[in-house]
């Protein structure tokens, strides 16, 4: 995806300024903090909006913003990248089912969180998966996103009818052991998944950056959110993660994030290296 840039007569170092000034009014006025976010994405995503609205410099935007927060919703949806899929990547769903699936079915009740759940693909992927585990019923899953309007549309559960046969080939390729179509009507409207794979789902709106754990899990899902993250903003999430798994309980990441070369990758050991799944040891 080619997202635009800055006018080629713009000032690097005024640009930088500009930035940062932008996302400390965001702060200070919403709470919404993207100041530790990877510089160069916020950039792009930054100018997407500037060129959206018309507007010329990155101080328009941030004049823009403040006093209209219908702005600041579109700017969120820019820089809160809500890309995600059913099972996706799934091998990751398979070393669950077969690495991690063993360690929950030790427990009579445990608790889940995906954070970051963007419109609530992944969570359904779950909630499907450990259905067919027969572990469902011991299950509460928490998930989360800064964003509200994602959790609007992970909570009406309806999906792209135009999605179905890449989810179904996921499913498949993820040890899925039915037929996947039993999961959903399809409608005009789109896919419209089972109401009951949501029974023991609590969708809420929690953010990363500002927001305390609230419970402890024996399993932590957030793939595809530290990616956006600079160092010390990912240092701080680990944390937060750390602090809220139990002892023995598990870390999931996105495929191209690690807690290699991370403060805590001597507290974990790998149970799926190549998937990124990690379980607390220490
Ligand atoms: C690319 S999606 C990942 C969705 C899903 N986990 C997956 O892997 O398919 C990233 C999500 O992280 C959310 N996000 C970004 N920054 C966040 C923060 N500070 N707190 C909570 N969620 C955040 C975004 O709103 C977006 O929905």
């Amino acid at each position: 995806m080619t997202l635009p840039s800055a006018p080629t007569t713009y000032d690097p170092a005024l640009e930088r300024l500009e930035i940062e000034l932008l996302l400390e009014a965001v702060y200070r006025h919403y709470g919404f903090d993207f100041r530790g976010y990877a510089y160069a994405s916020l950039r792009r995503r930054a100018w997407k909006r500037i060129q959206a609205e018309r507007l010329e410099t990155v101080s328009d935007l941030q004049a823009a913003v403040l006093h209209d927060p219908e702005v600041l919703d579109r700017l969120l949806d820019d820089l809160s990248v809500n890309v995600t899929a059913m099972f996706r990547d799934p091998n990751f769903f398979l070393a669950f089912r077969e690495k991690v699936v063993p360690l929950l079915r030790t427990y009579p009740f445990f608790r889940i969180w995906h954070a970051g759940c963007s419109t609530g693909e992944e969570v359904y992927s779950m909630a499907i998966l450990l259905e067919e585990e027969g572990l469902y019923d011991r299950a509460r899953i928490y998930a989360t996103d800064m964003n509200e309007r994602v959790l609007r549309q992970a909570r009406a559960g309806i999906f792209p009818l135009e999605r179905m046969q890449e989810y179904t080939d996921n499913y498949i390729r993820a040890g899925g052991r039915r037929s996947f179509s039993e999961y959903y009507t399809a409608g005009y409207d789109g896919a419209l998944f089972d109401p009951a794979l949501l029974r023991n789902v609590v969708f809420a709106q929690h953010n990363l950056v500002t927001d305390r754990s609230f419970s402890e899990f024996n399993a932590i899902l957030c793939r595809n959110v530290l990616i956006y993250f600079d160092k010390s903003l990912q240092t701080r999430v680990h944390r937060l993660f750390y602090d809220s798994l139990a002892k023995f309980g598990v870390l999931a990441l996105g495929g191209k994030e690690t807690l290699r070369f991370s403060a805590f990758e001597e507290c974990f050991e790998q149970l799926a290296p190549a998937e990124k799944v990690y379980r607390k040891v220490r």
